[in-house]
């Protein structure tokens, strides 16, 4: 059973911080951020928390047929409440029925694609899901850590989702790794609770699991790249996706990436993506998007979208 993407929305903070702002007070400069990442600027938030996030994305979807939502799922590491989850407190901001299956959930980066499987496994063919990747990492960087908090942005994406009488295959991974991206929770006495990452690790694994993953998901579909029109990564680094494209073969062009603008907003980054490709008139239906989540976990999920 294949899924549809009916709408997107997103919203980013109004907060703008560029490199020239970490030059400031840190040993850092624009072009060693640029150079290595492709980041110019990010949006930190200051007087909102990940749940208002949520709702200004969502309330941005404008859904009008409300009747068939059977779930929402909100994406994220870094929600300001352990409970009550903010996916349950959208049931009642936009008027749902309470017959529906409201969950949060943390696969970090890869979230927004876990999402989607979560939706292929959960919904009939014809109901639909609300789907939100949301964080506020700002919340959880050493502002005085140049390897962090360069890397980060906060933003927040929502699709409306339909399953349909489709196969959609996913490709899925988790590999245990408590060393390369690690942020303790708020309860956890006595250790940081800032972001800690190896770097060069997270950069050997994306671009390692990244060509095999569209390899397998071309395979399975038994298409080739040229049957593809663009791949949307999570927004980590330009500098592993144009690994990535070249490795593959796969014309750069085909990468769409923003992450220049909204640095690494995790599992944000690839809903935020695919609604300023929406916004701009890019996604066209019967087009294939792969799309690829990958991060903390470690993990990854990767899937062909046709829209
Ligand atoms: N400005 C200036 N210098 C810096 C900065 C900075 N912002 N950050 C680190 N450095 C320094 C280091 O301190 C180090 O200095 P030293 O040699 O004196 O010790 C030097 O630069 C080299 O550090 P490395 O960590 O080896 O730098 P590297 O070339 O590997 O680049 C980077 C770091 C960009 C993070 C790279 O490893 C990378 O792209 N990794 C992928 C990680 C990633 O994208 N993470 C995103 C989050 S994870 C996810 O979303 C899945």
């Amino acid at each position: 059973m294949g899924l549809k993407i009916l709408k997107t929305s997103s919203y980013l903070p109004r907060n703008v911080v560029t490199n020239n702002d970490f030059e400031k007070y840190l040993d850092t400069s624009d072009e060693w951020i640029s150079s290595r990442t492709g980041i110019k600027e990010r949006r930190f938030a200051v007087d909102e928390d990940t749940s208002d996030l949520v709702y200004k994305s969502v309330d941005k979807l404008n859904i009008e047929d409300k009747s068939k939502i059977d779930l929402i799922l909100v994406a994220t590491f870094t929600s300001d409440k352990a409970m009550p989850t903010i996916s349950s407190s959208i049931q009642k901001r936009l008027g749902l029925m309470e017959d529906i299956f409201a969950i949060d959930f943390n696969m970090a980066c890869t979230g927004f694609v876990a999402g989607l499987k979560l939706c292929e496994k959960y919904l009939d063919t014809g109901r639909q899901a609300i789907l939100i990747g949301a964080d506020l990492i700002s919340k959880t960087l050493d502002k005085n850590d140049r390897g962090t908090v360069v890397l980060f942005g906060d933003g927040a994406g929502a699709t409306l989702i339909e399953k349909n009488n489709k196969q959609q295959y996913f490709e899925i991974g988790t590999r245990s790794n408590d060393e390369c991206l690690k942020l303790n929770g708020r309860n956890i006495k006595n250790e940081s609770s800032f972001i800690s990452m190896n770097g060069k690790e997270v950069f050997r694994f994306a671009t390692e699991v990244l060509p095999v993953t569209i390899e397998k998901l071309l395979k399975e579909k038994n298409i080739t790249i040229d049957d593809i029109d663009y791949v949307v990564c999570h927004q980590a680094n330009y500098r592993i996706l144009n690994y990535v494209a070249k490795k593959t073969k796969i014309q750069v062009e085909k990468f769409y990436m923003n992450l220049d603008k909204y640095g690494n907003t995790s599992a944000a980054s690839i809903p935020i993506v695919l609604d300023e490709m929406n916004s701009k008139g890019l996604l066209k239906q019967g087009q294939r998007i792969i799309t690829i989540g990958f991060g903390a976990g470690l993990s990854w999920v990767g899937t062909i979208l046709e829209w």
